[in-house]
C-alpha cells in the first residue's frame, strides 16, 4: 500500500503541473485532497495493513498530504496572477470605467444649524462654553431662582432620576451658574450649546430632546439696548440683515425683566401661513436681563455687575429653514431622511 501512496504522489504531482486554469486546479484538489479525494480514501484503507506496518504507513501519508498541499498553494497563486494577467492582456478590465461611488457621511441637519448658530456668536465674541447634561435639582432650578414647590417649575416637565435630587436638564440655563462659578470675578460672554430633555408627549412640534444655545454676557453697565441689540445682530446674521425682529413681554423666574424674540416669517415674509399661524411672526427665543439673585448666585455683586441672558432652540429654526414639517424626524434615525441634509 505504500508504494500504491507513492504512485499517487507522483501521479498528482504530475496532474498538478499539467493544470493552467482555475477550474482545472479545482478540479485536482477535490478529486486529490477533497473529503472524498484519492489521499483521504488510502488514509481510511490504513486498518488493512498489519499492525506493525500502521504507524509507518500513516506518518508517510501525512508527509505526502502535506506536501501537495503546499504545491496546490503555490500553484493557486500562480493561477491567480495568470488569469490577472490574461484578464488584463484581453481588455476583460476596462480601466475607462468610473469608480464606484463611496456613499459619503453627513452631518445631522441639527448638528448644521447648531454649528451655524456657533460660528456666528463666534463671529461676535462670545465663547462655547460646555455644561453637563445630567444635573442636580439645585442647578437646574433652585440657583435659577425657583424654590421648590415654585409655580414656575411647570414650565419644564422634568425627567427625574432614581437618584434623589438629579434630573436630566430640562434647559441649557443651569449652564449660566457654573460659567459665573468659572468666570468669576471676570466678564463673561459665552454661549452654551447642548440636549435638553422634557417628559412631555411627543407631537409634531415637540419631542422629549432637543438641542437648546444658552447665551449669557456678565459685566458692568450691561443694558437691557444691549441685549435687544446684540439679539437682532445675531437674527439677522443668521436669517440675512432685512429680517425684522420684534421683543415681547414674557416671565422667567431668572431674568427681569424677560421677554421673548420674534422673528418675521421667513417663509411667509410677514404675510402670515400656517407655519406662522397667521401672525406673521415666528417666536424663536426667551430673554431677558440676569436677575440679581441669579448673578448672587454666581457670585456677582448685582449692585456691581449686570447682565442678560437668553436661549433659543435649534430643531424649530432647522424646521423652518429645511422646511420639515415634523419634529420626530430629527431622532428617529431614519436614513431617508437624514441623507437628504
Ligand atoms: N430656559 C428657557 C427655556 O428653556 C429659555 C430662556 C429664557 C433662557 C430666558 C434664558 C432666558 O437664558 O434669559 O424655555
Amino acid at each position: 500500500m505504500l508504494e500504491q501512496l507513492e504512485k499517487l504522489r507522483t501521479e498528482a504531482l504530475e496532474g498538478l503541473r499539467a493544470v493552467a486554469d482555475g477550474a482545472a486546479l479545482d478540479t485536482w484538489q477535490r478529486s486529490t485532497l477533497g473529503r472524498r479525494g484519492i489521499v483521504t480514501l488510502i488514509t481510511r484503507r490504513v486498518g488493512e495493513l498489519p499492525k506493525e506496518s500502521r504507524p509507518a504507513f500513516g506518518k508517510r501519508a501525512n508527509q505526502v498530504k502535506q506536501e501537495l498541499t503546499a504545491a496546490y498553494e503555490r500553484k493557486a497563486t500562480a493561477v491567480k496572477a495568470d488569469e490577472m494577467e490574461r484578464q488584463i492582456a484581453t481588455g476583460a478590465i476596462d480601466v475607462s470605467q468610473p469608480g464606484r461611488p463611496r456613499p459619503l457621511g453627513r452631518l445631522h441637519p441639527s448638528t448644521q444649524v447648531l454649528r451655524e448658530i456657533c460660528r456666528i456668536w463666534g463671529d461676535m465674541g462670545f465663547q462655547v462654553y460646555r455644561s453637563r447634561d445630567v444635573e442636580t435639582d439645585e442647578y437646574n432650578f433652585q440657583l435659577l431662582n425657583m424654590p421648590p414647590h415654585h409655580p414656575a417649575r411647570d414650565m419644564w416637565d422634568t425627567f427625574y432620576t432614581t437618584q434623589e435630587g438629579v434630573v436630566l436638564r430640562t434647559h441649557t440655563s443651569p449652564g449660566q451658574i457654573h460659567a459665573m462659578h468659572d468666570y468669576h470675578p471676570e466678564p463673561i460672554r459665552v454661549i452654551l450649546p447642548g440636549m435638553c430633555y422634557r417628559y412631555e408627549q411627543i407631537s409634531a412640534r415637540s419631542e422629549i430632546q432637543f438641542n437648546q444655545v444658552e447665551g449669557l454676557a456678565v459685566g458692568k453697565n450691561i443694558t437691557f439696548a444691549d441685549l435687544k441689540g446684540t439679539l437682532s445682530s445675531f437674527a439677522g446674521r443668521l436669517f440675512g440683515a432685512q429680517i425684522q425682529t420684534r421683543f415681547r413681554c414674557q416671565h422667567f423666574p431668572f431674568t427681569e425683566p424677560s421677554a421673548e424674540m420674534d422673528v418675521e416669517c421667513i417663509l411667509c415674509s410677514g404675510r402670515g401661513c400656517n407655519v406662522c399661524k397667521k401672525t406673521g411672526w415666528l417666536e424663536i427665543l426667551g430673554c431677558g436681563m440676569v436677575h440679581p439673585a441669579v448673578l448672587r448666585h454666581g457670585g456677582y455683586d448685582p449692585a456691581v455687575y449686570t447682565g442678560f441672558a437668553f436661549g433659543m432652540g435649534v430643531e424649530r429654526p432647522a424646521m423652518v429653514k429645511y422646511g420639515i414639517k415634523d419634529i420626530r424626524y430629527f431622532w428617529s434615525g431614519d436614513l431617508r431622511f437624514l441623507e437628504q441634509f
